[in-house]
């Protein structure tokens, strides 16, 4: 007894760390991976330890939709799910930002993003048990084919892999395609094996699942936006420590910005490296060729409106000026 009580202070065992999952569905080298294992440095670094971040690329520990749940569950405790997921959610809201055309460029895109409508959406996750961080940046859209996709009429008959958003769904529908909702993991098989004929998604992700290795021509189209919102347990970060939560929320504000400070980065290199490779053909739009896309997709817009919410879309709209013509 005695002796128990004279150990030396150094034999006391540290408290074990605070433990973070973070599960996502990307490769580590794209904007969204990257700035997932940023977070991870600087938290482990911030709290001395007193956090470790595990991080779990590539639908490694989940698929799309099972990571929703498992994080309602508190089996893992941060996500970064792109913005076109969260509908099965419940919160139809954040289609918005997968309405085509809607953003002609960053600058467009941070309006929204860094201002009070992307504030509010971040709010409406709060009763089904998240909380909504941050928004962090990924790209704007190509769509991939083997065949080349310029006239709106070429995509008639196409079956196209889109994520689980009925906006996406109806974008595709708009100009004659038939879209599939598939899980990211997926899509590479399902492009290969042809169960699906094309698919949208920014060049990061294109080149670094290796879709262009099974897709024979890429549109440049810029036609959509896809990005995610970083997401916790409710429960779990408002349980943590508050000296340890004001450093995360710091750590979380820093990979922010170098998310978003990587990500037109990332997705330029990845289309050098897609034309580099040979392995598709890379094709441009005319004005007027895109212009017809927009017009057509434009119904994708019209049809929504009610599910998203008139107000969320009319604030968007003021805020980035769209106009479909
Ligand atoms: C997709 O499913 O295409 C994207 O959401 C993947 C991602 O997280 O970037």
């Amino acid at each position: 007894m005695a002796a128990a009580l004279a150990l030396p202070l150094n034999a006391v065992a540290a408290p074990a760390p605070i433990v973070i999952k973070f599960s996502h569905v990307v490769a580590q080298h794209t904007p969204k991976g990257q700035a997932a294992d940023y977070f991870k440095k600087l938290a482990e670094e911030r709290t001395k330890g007193r956090v470790k971040v595990e991080v779990y690329p590539n639908s490694q520990l989940y698929k799309d939709k099972e990571e929703m749940e498992a994080l309602q569950l508190g089996a893992v405790q941060m996500l970064a799910p792109s913005l076109a997921k969260f509908a099965p959610l419940g919160v139809k809201e954040f289609e918005v930002f997968d309405l085509p055309f809607i953003f002609d460029n960053y600058q467009e895109l941070h309006k929204v993003t860094q201002g009070p409508v992307g504030a509010k959406l971040l709010k409406k996750l709060e009763p089904k048990g998240i909380l909504g961080l941050a928004y962090w940046d990924n790209g704007f859209k190509v769509m991939s084919a083997n065949k080349p996709l310029k006239a709106v009429s070429d995509f008639r008959g196409q079956k196209m892999r889109i994520q689980s958003s009925k906006v996406l769904d109806s974008q595709m529908r708009s100009v004659g395609a038939m879209p599939q909702v598939l899980a990211f993991s997926e899509v590479y098989q399902a492009l290969q094996t042809g169960v699906v004929d094309g698919t949208e998604n920014p060049p990061s992700n294109l080149y670094t699942q290796k879709m262009h290795e099974v897709q024979k021509y890429v549109t440049l189209s810029d036609h959509g936006y896809l990005g995610y919102a970083v997401i916790v347990n409710k429960k779990f970060w408002q349980g943590l420590p508050a000296d340890i939560r004001t450093i995360l929320e710091g750590c979380m504000r820093d990979a922010t910005k170098y998310a978003n400070d990587i990500a037109k980065k990332d997705n330029d290199e990845a289309l050098a490296a897609v034309k580099k490779s040979g392995r598709s053909q890379l094709i441009s739009l005319t004005p007027q060729e895109r212009a017809a896309w927009k017009k057509a997709m434009d119904k994708a817009h019209k049809d929504n409106m009610g599910r998203i919410g008139v107000g969320i879309v009319k604030e968007v709209y003021a805020a980035t000026g769209y106009n479909p013509n």
